[in-house]
């Protein structure tokens, strides 16, 4: 390479690191802002009115802007329903998914403004916005980069693949997050998430019986065993944060180092010293929010990136659980 050349690929370089977001994003904030002006306050209402004045089921959206992202990108891939070409798609009973019907009233009311113009995935990445200005306490509105189109594949493989699972310990679940290029930092940040909505009693009976009292305090443990009975015909539904249920806040946090969490890969957090550092200072930000909040909110820009289409890739689906035919 030429001498001459060297400043222009510094230059570069240095442009790269500096922008905020990654090169291969080509995301934008305020992406539909000549195509489809309003489509992000419907999103919003229509979110809010389908919840009918009960926010805390608004936690399924992040959620589910999590496992479409952690699952061939942020490409709606979550939100196709089971086909006859396509029997076993990503959303598997297995996950105890729900939010779907908040999705698809999202996408019916901005199809009434703007028809074939804003994506299912950047529904799903707006509501999930939305659910945390919802559930966090004194609201918050973060900027979501859009332009992400929708996929046509959606596989149950895909999801086990790339999705962790809540037995997996604390090396398992830095490996599953680094191959989408997370830390351990921001694994503990994401995992702040587990501070809202509910879990099945499938998802961490195997913590029960019988239960270990270095991982779980016996009361809660107690608690949990009168919620989950041991050969119950139903899967029961639990609170992940007993303390302040529908508030996404640092309890969490509180809930770990007390051996208080539902799942076994929440507990695994606390299984590393640095993690645990992390964890202790998070948990101390409940006043301030200076601390979780800023980084959980870069975090959530970060998931909201991975893997995107966009331009002419993928399409606008018409209706979130199924492809254009
Ligand atoms: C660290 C690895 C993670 C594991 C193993 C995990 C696993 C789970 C499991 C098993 C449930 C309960 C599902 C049920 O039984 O109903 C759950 C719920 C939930 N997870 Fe995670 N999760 C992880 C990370 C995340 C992340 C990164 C987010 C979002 C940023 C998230 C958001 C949620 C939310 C909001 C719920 C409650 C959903 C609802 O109320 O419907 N999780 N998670
Ligand atoms: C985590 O689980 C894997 C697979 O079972 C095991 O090889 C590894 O030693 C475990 N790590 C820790 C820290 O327990
Ligand atoms: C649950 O089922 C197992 C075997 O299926 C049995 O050994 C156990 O006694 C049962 N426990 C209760 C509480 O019914
Ligand atoms: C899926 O989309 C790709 C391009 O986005 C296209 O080439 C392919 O034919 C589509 N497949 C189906 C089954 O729609």
């Amino acid at each position: 390479m030429s001498r001459d050349f060297l400043p222009i690929v510094y230059s570069c370089l240095v442009f790269a690191i500096l922008s905020p977001f990654s090169a291969e994003s080509a995301l934008t904030v305020g992406f539909y802002s000549t195509t489809c002006p309003s489509a992000e306050t419907t999103v919003r209402s229509a979110i809010t009115t389908a919840l009918n004045g009960e926010n805390g089921p608004a936690a399924s959206l992040i959620r589910l802007h999590f496992h479409d992202c952690f699952v061939r990108g942020c490409d709606a891939s979550v939100l196709l329903n089971a086909s006859p070409t396509n029997p076993s798609p990503e959303n598997n009973p297995v996950f105890n998914m729900r939010g779907l019907d908040l999705v698809d009233a999202a996408k019916t009311a901005v199809e009434a403004i703007c028809p074939g113009v804003v994506s299912c995935a950047d529904i799903l990445a707006f509501a999930a916005r939305d659910a945390f200005n919802l559930l966090v306490p004194g609201g918050s509105l973060y900027d979501v980069p859009a332009g992400r189109r929708d996929g046509n594949v959606s596989s149950f493989l895909e999801a086990v693949a790339n999705l962790p699972a809540p037995t997996l310990n604390l090396t398992q679940l830095e490996t599953t997050f680094a191959a989408k290029g997370f830390s351990l930092k921001e694994l503990i940040t994401l995992s702040g998430a587990h501070s809202i909505g509910q879990a099945h009693c499938s998802s961490f009976q195997s913590r029960l019986y019988p239960y270990d009292s270095t991982q779980i305090d016996p009361t809660f443990a107690q608690m949990l065993q009168g919620k989950c009975p041991q050969n119950a015909t139903v899967n029961g539904v639990v609170t992940q944060d007993f303390v302040t249920s529908d508030s996404l806040d640092v309890q969490y946090y509180s809930n770990i180092l007390n051996n208080k969490v539902l799942l076994f890969s929440d507990w695994a957090l606390r299984t590393d010293p640095i993690a645990v550092t992390t964890i202790v200072s998070y948990s101390t930000d409940n006043l301030l929010n200076i601390l979780w909040r800023p980084d959980f909110i870069k975090a959530m820009q970060k998931l909201g990136q991975l893997d995107v289409l966009t331009g002419t890739q993928g399409q606008i689906r018409s209706t979130c659980g199924a492809v254009n035919p």
